[in-house]
């Protein structure tokens, strides 16, 4: 775990101490600089002191809510109190929001150290070029991190922002969000009750934290990019949807979103909310009850609830807690969205992996599928069309269908659920669309643990490996040169909102998407290139039979 995919490029100023590097530009160095070194940069609510490694200066743990606990459990995120004259030590991370049980049904490598959860969890982390200064201007990545809106956390190594702001020429913001249903529980009373999409607003709340602050690390509140992977690309494209959202950055990044997975409706997050209260033996109206629980108990409830409701839905299963359709903050379902062009049209860098659903096929099947298992699951994927789904389909003679399983909600719930928002996301006339489907399937274990039968294969979350370059694999000189023209495209889109254009040009160009020419970018090895009509007659036929089910 935690192989360097590549060895840090020492940079020559690496290696001058860090306050030298800040020269002394702000005030408290001569106060800070005596007994610790590390640059320290002003923010709204205080002086913040980071550290600089060979690669980057990273501000870590730093607060931009007041602590969500007690009473202010399940309520909006408020800015924090300020801290000044004090100056913040931001060199460690602060603990990941309470989860239990990730290590289940994640690799490690996506689950943070349980035992060192808190409530306390609304902290970001910064890293910028070494460079970086007040006059920088450089562009920002902030990202989302994934975990099915219930596990992972902005702190994990493999999301670690240092080498992305040294290659890219960016400055990286890592945000940390509810999650659970300390996140986003909803039990539909009423503003004295439990409002939902807490997580969400943590998320809005770091985007405004940037616009105050970004430019004193050497960042421009103009050009903010959001990306976010799984989870967190869905919640990218809520921010998109969102109007009190979409001013807070001008450009977005969507990986692995499964767009046909809705999200809760009110009523569903209400029963969720009922099924939790029983569980915690808290009477309706009384959420005093529930505030006084121990988030163990919360977390035990909240387990034992996501088996309670499931009718066999499928994204019951796959992601029972999450944003609901509030109207306002959540305005709708994603792909209903998308037909009717509500989102604000922005540049869009949007993909997928080929085998995003191994990971869950095989993580909820350890045994051989058979046939009768099979067909029960295309009636749970798609119940209105699973006789169609199977004649497009066909289960072969085969005693395991796992793979042919996979394939199904590969296409169904991310592929083509992701070409066809980006189609109608087309529809609005803007061409500054960028799509990818990402190939590779990492050499050696790939860091996934218990989860060995991601070996060898493209599963969900295999991208970030490239573009963080900080997990999981001992780079091939080949995934070397992958990830760094991965890098340079994240990057430049930062900087220009093309993937082609920015600081260094790579070769390839990555032409935008049209429904007329369907062309997307093939990231494999060892040459990546564009292609067109990928997975088109699957797509096609996903698209006759529809996601909004
Ligand atoms: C800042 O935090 C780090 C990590 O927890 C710790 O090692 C260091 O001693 C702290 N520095 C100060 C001045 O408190
Ligand atoms: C600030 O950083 C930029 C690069 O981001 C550099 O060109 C400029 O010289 C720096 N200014 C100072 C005062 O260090
Ligand atoms: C909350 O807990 C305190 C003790 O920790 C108890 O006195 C109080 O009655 C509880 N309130 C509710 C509404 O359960
Ligand atoms: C498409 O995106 C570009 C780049 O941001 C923008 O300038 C243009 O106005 C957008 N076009 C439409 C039709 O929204
Ligand atoms: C994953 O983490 C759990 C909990 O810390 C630990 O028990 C287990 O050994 C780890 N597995 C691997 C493969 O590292
Ligand atoms: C893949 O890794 C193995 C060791 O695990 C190594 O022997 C092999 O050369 C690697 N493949 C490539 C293409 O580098
Ligand atoms: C997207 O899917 C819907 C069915 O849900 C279909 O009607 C539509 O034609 C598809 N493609 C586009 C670009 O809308």
């Amino acid at each position: 775990m935690d192989v360097l995919l590549f060895k840090p490029k020492m940079h020559a100023n690496a290696r001058l101490s860090s306050c030298i590097l800040i020269s002394c530009m702000f005030p408290l160095c001569a106060v800070v600089g005596a007994l610790t070194s590390g640059p320290v940069i002003r923010t709204a609510t205080g002086n913040v002191r980071g550290q600089v490694t060979d690669i980057a200066r990273e501000f870590l743990g730093i607060p931009f809510a007041k602590p969500p606990v007690g009473s202010m459990r399940w309520s909006k995120p408020q800015p924090p109190d300020p801290w000044s004259p004090g100056t913040l030590n931001a060199t460690a991370r602060q603990p990941a929001c309470p989860q239990k049980y990730c290590y289940k049904f994640l690799p490690n490598a996506s689950c943070p150290d349980i035992s060192q959860t808190s409530e306390d969890c609304l902290y970001l982390n910064v890293w910028t070029p070494l460079d970086a200064n007040v006059t920088s201007g450089y562009p920002v990545m902030a990202f989302l991190h994934g975990g099915a809106f219930k596990w992972g956390s902005a702190s994990l190594p493999m999301y670690d922002g240092g080498k992305l702001a040294m290659d890219g020429h960016v400055i990286v913001v890592d945000i940390e969000y509810r999650i659970g249903l300390l996140g986003f529980l909803y039990t539909g009373d009423g503003p004295g009750g439990a409002t939902g999409n807490y997580g969400i607003l943590d998320q809005r709340l770091a985007l405004q934290w940037i616009q105050t602050n970004i430019d004193a690390f050497g960042g421009d509140p103009f050009k903010v990019t959001l990306f976010g992977q799984s989870a967190g690309a869905q919640s990218v494209f809520i921010h998109v949807m969102s109007p009190p959202s979409n001013s807070l950055f001008r450009a977005a990044i969507v990986e692995s979103a499964p767009f046909a997975v809705p999200y809760r409706t009110k009523d569903e997050a209400r029963l969720l909310a009922t099924k939790f209260r029983e569980l915690l033996k808290c009477r309706e109206g009384d959420f005093q009850c529930l505030l006084n629980k121990t988030v163990e108990e919360i977390n035990d409830a909240q387990q034992d609830v996501t088996f309670k409701i499931t009718g066999g839905k499928l994204d019951e299963y796959f992601e029972p807690i999450g944003p609901v359709v509030d109207g306002v903050d959540v305005p709708m379902q994603p792909m209903a969205a998308a037909r009717l062009g509500k989102f604000r049209k922005l540049p869009l860098m949007l993909g997928t992996v080929t085998e995003e659903g191994r990971l869950f096929v095989y993580g909820a099947w350890k045994l051989n599928l058979k046939r009768t298992e099979y067909e029960a699951a295309l009636a749970a994927i798609h119940p209105s069309h699973f006789e169609e789904v199977e004649t497009e389909y066909p289960p072969s003679d085969v005693p395991d269908l796992r793979d042919e399983l996979c394939e199904v909600v590969t296409d169904y719930l991310f592929t083509c659920a992701t070409r066809n928002v980006s189609e109608n996301i087309l529809k609005g006339g803007n061409s500054s669309t960028f799509l990818y489907v990402f190939d590779h399937a990492t050499n050696g274990t790939g860091g996934w643990g218990k989860d060995t039968f991601c070996e060898g294969h493209v599963c969900h979350a295999e991208e970030l490996a490239y573009i963080f370059q900080n997990s999981w694999v001992k780079g091939t000189p080949d995934e070397g040169t992958l990830s760094q023209l991965m890098v340079l495209y994240w990057s430049n889109f930062a900087h220009s909102m093309n993937p082609s254009v920015g600081p260094r040009s790579p070769l390839l160009r990555w032409f935008p998407y049209s429904p007329g020419s369907k062309t997307i970018m093939h990231f494999k090895t060892p040459t990546p290139e564009c292609i067109t009509q990928f997975r088109k007659q699957q797509c096609d036929f996903w698209d006759t039979v529809g996601y909004e089910l």
